[in-house]
């Protein structure tokens, strides 16, 4: 039932909306309805088509007490918002409906679990946060909350565990029909650690076991865990809290770690092979996966990470979007993300095709420009045992702003750089990865929007993101090397 707080935000929603233009929003991003956006929730494939939730504070384009945002598409490129669907309104959920998922339930009902919030006293008088786990059932459009809830709560903590950090459920259905769920909670002499849960229907769950503890390895907290197999891997994917950096592998703060490796069939224990970050750039995090009616697996992450989510445009009434999906598969043991292949259907018209030879200096390409573009670009030394210094893109210019990716092949180090594309805020502007090449050659794609780059490096190997408040009008490109650099550019214009 629809209770007050819920139409309250319906109508807030509805309302607010009508304010912010189409031009105002980015053309294949799933951006905020209105107000605030942060994980994606309860991504699924449900009558007929994708449903992404998300954390959602309709009221304010800054975090406050979350409510589930709802919006549904057939390709994962053109949403349609829908009504919001949960908002924090019971005892057992008022400061908040945190991060979870979606199964859908034998009677062809679509089943959420989210994290329900109240706030408490601890015992030494400090408002605290205490987070149980909490279902509700409906059909796509509307929920209703469970009378039992919440399902799972303090009773269903493994000893040392917090009450206070336990969340992010993520459920699946077995092939026999049962339910698993994993979420995230905090063990005071462990940090961060990975909790397995059962149910035959749904709605009575149990705890089995410890899938994976931290010892602190990947920061102090993980959150928003997924976990599945592909290509004859099981893949875990996660978002750490309060990392400490090391080499370029992972940066300081909240940052993003997949694992790949095994599951023992018979003790369950899981077998890490691999480790890397899921996205190198800036903003990236707390990303969840759903696998399309043809099979594929496909990932989508907040488009922000909450270290750098301070870099507002406060003109704007809405924060917070949705990166574009990716495939993903596992090679060599690696996960690799590519662009979903539906963005070709937002390609205009014929693509520019150009190669030049860059040499000491900046060129720009004739007839080569763009601001909401799909651009491969390969890039190899002139002379094949003359290395280059340094090679880079530039790219959302115009007489005073830039976003820059630059290559240094003798470091093997990617950077994204977008410290002159207009931002006011003493943010982190620069991130950089360790990148595969062959003496200078490699090739990388480029996904502009209104407000973001995502840069897919040797076939999705690695991937960088970040959001971007350049002029739209700003879309002049150029190439700059240190040393001499044969280019080749395909480039398509994308629309909606
Ligand atoms: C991750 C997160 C989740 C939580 C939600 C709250 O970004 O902190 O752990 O459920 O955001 O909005």
């Amino acid at each position: 039932m629809e209770g007050q707080a819920l139409r309250e935000a319906r109508i807030c929603e509805q309302t607010r909306e009508r304010n912010i233009t189409a031009e105002e929003r980015p053309v294949f991003h799933l951006s905020s309805r209105v107000g605030w956006m942060n994980d994606p929730n309860g991504f699924s494939w449900y009558d007929g088509c994708y449903h992404m939730f998300y954390q959602y504070h309709p009221y304010d384009s800054h975090w406050g007490p979350m409510h589930w945002g709802h919006a549904v598409s057939t390709d994962l490129l053109h949403w349609e918002y829908r009504p919001a669907v949960l908002a924090p309104d019971l005892h057992y959920d008022h400061a908040g409906c945190f991060s979870g998922s979606a199964v859908t339930l034998d009677d062809g009902t679509q089943l959420l679990m989210y994290t329900s919030v109240a706030q408490t006293m601890d015992e030494n008088g400090k408002r605290r946060d205490v987070q149980t786990q909490s279902l509700a059932v409906g059909d796509g459009h509307n929920y209703q909350k469970y009378h039992g809830n919440p399902v799972l709560g303090k009773d269903d903590i493994p000893d040392n565990g917090s009450i206070y950090d336990f969340r992010d459920p993520r459920m699946w259905r077995e092939p026999d029909g049962s339910f698993r769920m994993i979420l995230v909670n905090n063990d005071k002499y462990e940090g961060g650690q990975v909790l397995l849960y059962s149910s035959p229907d749904g709605f009575r769950w149990k705890y089995e076991r410890k899938l994976l503890v931290n010892h602190f390895r990947f920061g102090k907290m993980w959150e928003c865990p997924d976990l599945f197999e592909l290509d004859g891997k099981q893949v875990f994917l996660f978002s750490a809290m309060d990392m400490i950096p090391k080499d370029f592998e992972y940066h300081n703060g909240n940052g993003t770690v997949c694992l790949v490796g095994s599951i023992d069939p018979v003790t369950g224990d899981f077998a890490e092979e691999h480790d890397q970050t899921i996205d190198y750039g800036i903003d990236f995090y707390a990303p969840q996966t759903v696998v399309t009616p043809d099979g594929r697996r496909v990932m989508i992450g907040w488009m922000q990470n909450w270290d750098t989510c301070n870099l507002h445009m406060e003109s704007r009434s809405w924060f917070g979007q949705m990166s574009v999906p990716r495939e993903l598969s596992v090679r060599n043991g690696r996960l690799f993300q590519q662009p979903i292949r539906e963005i070709e259907s937002l390609r205009i018209g014929e693509p520019y095709r150009g190669t030049a030879e860059v040499e000491d200096g900046e060129l720009f390409m004739t007839g080569l420009s763009g601001r909401i573009i799909d651009m491969e670009v390969e890039v190899e030394p002139s002379e094949p045992d003359e290395t280059f210094h340094q090679f880079a893109v530039k790219f959302a210019q115009d007489e005073i702003c830039y976003t820059k990716l630059g290559f240094r092949p003798k470091e093997s180090v990617m950077k994204i750089d977008r410290k002159f594309s207009g931002s006011r805020r003493a943010i982190i502007h620069q991130r950089r990865a360790k990148v595969r090449h062959e003496n200078g050659k490699i090739k990388f794609r480029i996904l502009l929007d209104r407000f973001s780059v995502e840069v897919f490096v040797n076939d999705g190997e690695q991937v960088l993101t970040a959001t971007l408040y350049t002029d739209i009008a700003a879309d002049r490109i150029s190439f700059v090397a240190d040393g001499s650099v044969k280019v080749k550019v395909t480039k398509y214009d994308l629309g909606a």
